[in-house]
């Protein structure tokens, strides 16, 4: 199988006698057998712990899960600094979600009904690999853009009836936050938790406007009259 791997501006062609396993295997495989100079992130080996994450023909994927095919072009993820072939500077998981303080406020041991743990079980499942911020096409235009997983881990707090601080989690999100994503969607289908950012921002969106935030979407550009009311 030929494998071709993005290192800095250069593309590298590598032929290896290896089918049907992981591409983190085969990694593994010309790493140990061919090129030692090879560069790349794993841990759990088990779609886990979220640092295998890489593109692969233009799209996301853990490298821990994905089965190769002949000709694949593997890159890093995009929207952050590469720091050699397919290892980025990871430090926009801390710096985002800081932005959007999305994290618990208490340890609680209080008991919450089956229900309610139904509504935030899926953004639980969040393993930070970073799929996809690397597919949000926002950043081009706002690297400050809190994003996609952020955003999803906010929604999952403000919807645990065992958390507090919920209006100051709502004010961090209204700037650089909920009202930047351009709705399109492609975090989605990257994510390999099934979890939907673009659905639990707009959840985020309908929060802001019952809580009185003003929705920048609805800004009608100077206002008009339409029978006596003012917009
Ligand atoms: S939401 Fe999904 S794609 Fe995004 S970081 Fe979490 S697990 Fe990865
Ligand atoms: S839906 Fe929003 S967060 Fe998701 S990729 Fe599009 S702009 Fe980014
Ligand atoms: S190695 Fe942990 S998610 Fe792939």
């Amino acid at each position: 199988m030929e494998i071709i791997i993005q290192r800095g501006e250069v593309p590298q062609t590598y032929n290896v006698e290896l089918e049907n396993v992981t591409l983190l295997t085969l990694l593994n495989h010309i790493k140990t057998k061919i090129d030692p100079t090879l560069t790349y992130s794993h841990g759990c080996r088990s779609a886990v712990c979220g640092s295998c994450a890489v593109r692969v023909n233009g799209r996301e994927q853990l490298m821990c899960e994905y089965k190769p095919s002949d000709g694949d072009v593997v890159e890093p993820i995009r929207n952050a600094r590469v720091i050699r072939d397919l290892v980025v500077d990871g430090s926009m998981v801390e710096r985002f979600n800081r932005a959007g303080e999305a994290w618990s406020e208490k340890n609680s041991n209080e008991r919450v009904s089956a229900e309610a743990m139904e509504r935030i079980e899926t953004q639980s499942d969040c393993i930070l690999c970073a799929s996809c911020f690397s597919a949000c096409p926002v950043y081009t235009a706002n690297p400050d853009f809190i994003g996609p997983f952020a955003l999803t881990r906010v929604w999952r707090y403000v919807n645990d009836p065992r958390e507090s601080g919920i209006e100051s989690k709502m004010a961090a999100v209204q700037s650089n936050g909920i009202w930047d994503c351009t709705l399109c969607g492609a975090c989605v289908p990257v994510c390999p938790q099934g979890i939907a950012p673009k659905q639990d921002i707009t959840m985020l969106r309908t929060k802001s406007v019952m809580m009185g935030y003003p929705d920048p979407t609805m800004n009608f550009g100077g206002g008009f009259d339409l029978g006596g009311w003012d917009f």
